[in-house]
């Protein structure tokens, strides 16, 4: 049974997430990782960088190069069976731009109910707990599972397939082989179609320009998933992966396949057919993305995450004084992303390799 309790997911392959963004590090630990696994460290760091902030205009100025100090559960490279944990230090914080926050809570970000739920004890810096940033850890734990699940001959990858109104083709259901997704992972625009790249950074900073964001899709991929992977119910492939990517900050919705299309679809077109493909048994479409009942039934893994706009703008906005109980204008100050949905294209990646990863063990 997967185990959820606020920052800790996971049943055989247990991971517990820590810090704040602006507390001296973050980090994650990982319980149940196979021992004798030798961790490909330059693949790690090309992996944690695709992530990183300050790359470009596209992202935050906030500029860490988000190296990993791993403090237990390697011995010469190689996992060795102990709880693996590894650290990220905060070196660029500027807390000073988040002094008002405590009493001001800014719209769409987790002050106000961090600040209920804690009474008032909640670290509002640089969002805290909350932060983008603890996607750092996350991908140190997802980076390691995927190279765990290439071993096993499994490929995860994501593209952002849409920023807010311009939309990229979408993954081939049915055909997306593991070279495609590798090739669009070395992209520094992961998008399936070159052509929309420049749209899309042009909606980024056409927002940015105005002081304000825009959201996203990121669509992604797991090819050579085994049938039979996944269990019913409240285990099921679905939901698990469905409470790994909700805990990805403004993560809004998750769909599976076709998701909230089957809805106008009838069973006739919804249905997958069953066909003889290379002498096993698959499915001439995908509309269910590859999930049906929890389990994996061979096909590609489908999954879409939508990414709401960065709640941070530089517009002015209406807030309220928690002290004074009256309305109070706001503007954030600080670095802030404009849209996240570029930086999250490997947080999906990691976030879908440690669900399937721990089904799988
Ligand atoms: C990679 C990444 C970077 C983010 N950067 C910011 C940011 O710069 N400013 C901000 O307000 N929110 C940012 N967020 C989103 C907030 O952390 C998130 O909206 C907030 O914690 C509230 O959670 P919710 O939107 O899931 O409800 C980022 C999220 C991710 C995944």
């Amino acid at each position: 049974m997967v185990i959820i309790m606020a920052s800790m997911y996971g049943s055989k392959l247990k991971i517990s997430i820590f810090g704040q963004s602006h507390s001296p590090a973050i980090g994650v630990t990982i319980d149940g990782l196979p021992a004798g696994l030798p961790i490909d460290m330059e693949a790690l760091h090309q992996f944690l960088a695709r992530r990183a902030p300050g790359q470009n205009a596209l992202s935050t100025s906030r500029r860490e190069a988000d190296v990993p100090e791993f403090l237990s559960g390697l011995y010469e490279g190689v996992t060795c069976g102990a709880p693996l944990t590894a650290i990220i230090r905060n070196t660029n914080t500027r807390s000073g731009d988040y002094a008002n926050l405590a009493d001001c809570p800014r719209p769409g970000h987790a002050d106000y109910p961090a600040c209920v739920k804690w009474n008032g004890h909640q670290d509002p810096t640089g969002g805290g707990h909350f932060s983008g940033r603890l996607t750092a850890p996350l991908c140190i734990a997802g980076g390691i599972a995927l190279q765990l699940l290439s071993q096993r001959g499994i490929t995860v990858g994501a593209h952002v397939a849409q920023i807010e109104a311009v939309h990229d083709t979408p993954f081939d259901s049915v055909h997306i082989t593991g070279e495609a997704l590798q090739k669009i992972r070395d992209k520094a625009f992961p998008v399936v179609d070159d052509s929309v790249a420049p749209s899309m950074e042009a909606a980024i900073l056409t927002a940015k320009r105005s002081a304000d964001s825009v959201g996203g899709i990121v669509e992604c991929a797991a090819v050579g998933v085994p049938a039979g992977v996944g269990d019913p119910m409240f285990d099921g492939l679905e939901s698990r992966l469905a409470a790994m990517l909700f805990a990805v900050p403004a993560v809004k919705g998750v769909e599976f396949g076709a998701g909230f299309d089957c809805a106008s679809m009838r069973g006739s077109t919804c249905n997958d057919p069953y066909v003889i493909r290379g002498g096993a048994v698959r499915t001439a479409s995908n509309n269910n993305g590859g999930i049906l009942g929890g389990i994996a039934n061979g096909m590609p893994i489908l999954v879409r995450a939508a990414f709401k706009p960065t709640s941070s703008i530089g517009i002015e906005q209406d807030s309220v004084s928690l002290s004074r109980m009256e309305p109070q204008k706001l503007i954030v100050h600080g670095r802030h992303d404009p849209c996240i949905v570029l930086r999250a294209v490997p947080v999906v990646e990691a976030a879908v390799a440690l669900a399937l990863l721990d089904a799988i063990l």
